[in-house]
């Protein structure tokens, strides 16, 4: 499963690449809007200094909701970076213009999904990746590690080459259990990367080793 982490911070995604274990990086507007990026040229100079940083593909969602404009925005992001995919959501006209994307060589992350319906539907446009939100079905009561794993098993009957990107991560245990149900892709908090490092006796064993190895000084 490959590791990308869900953020527009520069010192988080600095911190999680410097762990050697970064694949790519996936934002959003909320995420963007976050680090204070205004103004269509900040923006574009934010997306290409994440590509500079993280040599794998980066998430870049458009504003637009209507076909035309998705594609005209999707075809300027596309062009910062070789490896900027474009994020675009889950709506009728994100489809068309998914597979609008998918037949010009672009590549393409659906967002928004929370159904396998919708999940089959942005495989048939030829998405690259489909986000599933995770966190937020839990948030909501409902059980978004079934979703995860419906879509994987789906993608699998039919051969789609879409991959899945379990997105809304929330803790650790999502990532354990995404690897699990065979996601290809976890996009997670630099907070769930580093809990996946946490263990009590992982603590108490060290301090032991420690002080043993200090006696041999
Ligand atoms: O980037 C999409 C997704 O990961 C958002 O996560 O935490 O806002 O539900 P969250």
């Amino acid at each position: 499963m490959k590791f990308f982490i869900d953020t527009a911070n520069l010192d988080q995604i600095r911190e999680a690449h410097d762990l050697g274990i970064l694949d790519g990086v996936t934002t959003n507007p909320s995420l963007m809007a976050k680090e204070g990026v205004k103004g269509k040229d900040a923006i574009m100079r934010h997306y290409l200094t994440i590509c500079e940083m993280v040599d794998g593909p980066v998430s870049a969602e458009v504003f637009s909701t209507t076909f035309n404009e998705i594609v005209a925005e999707g075809e300027e992001l596309a062009s910062i970076h070789e490896n900027i995919v474009v994020k675009v959501p889950m709506i009728k006209d994100g489809i068309k213009a998914i597979k609008w994307f998918t037949d010009n060589n672009i590549k393409t992350n659906c967002t928004l999904v929370f159904s396998a319906g919708q999940a089959i539907l942005a495989a048939k446009a030829g998405a690259t990746f489909v986000s599933p939100f995770l966190g937020r079905i839990d948030d909501s009561n409902w059980d978004g590690m079934q979703l995860i794993e419906d879509i994987v098993e789906i993608y699998n009957a039919q051969g789609y080459l879409t991959e899945v990107l379990a997105a809304s991560i929330r803790t650790p245990l999502h990532i354990v259990k995404c690897a699990a149900a065979g996601a290809d892709v976890c996009t997670s908090p630099l907070s769930s990367i580093l809990g996946l490092l946490k263990h009590p006796l992982t603590d108490l064993g060290l301090q032991q080793f420690l002080k043993d190895a200090a006696t041999m000084k």
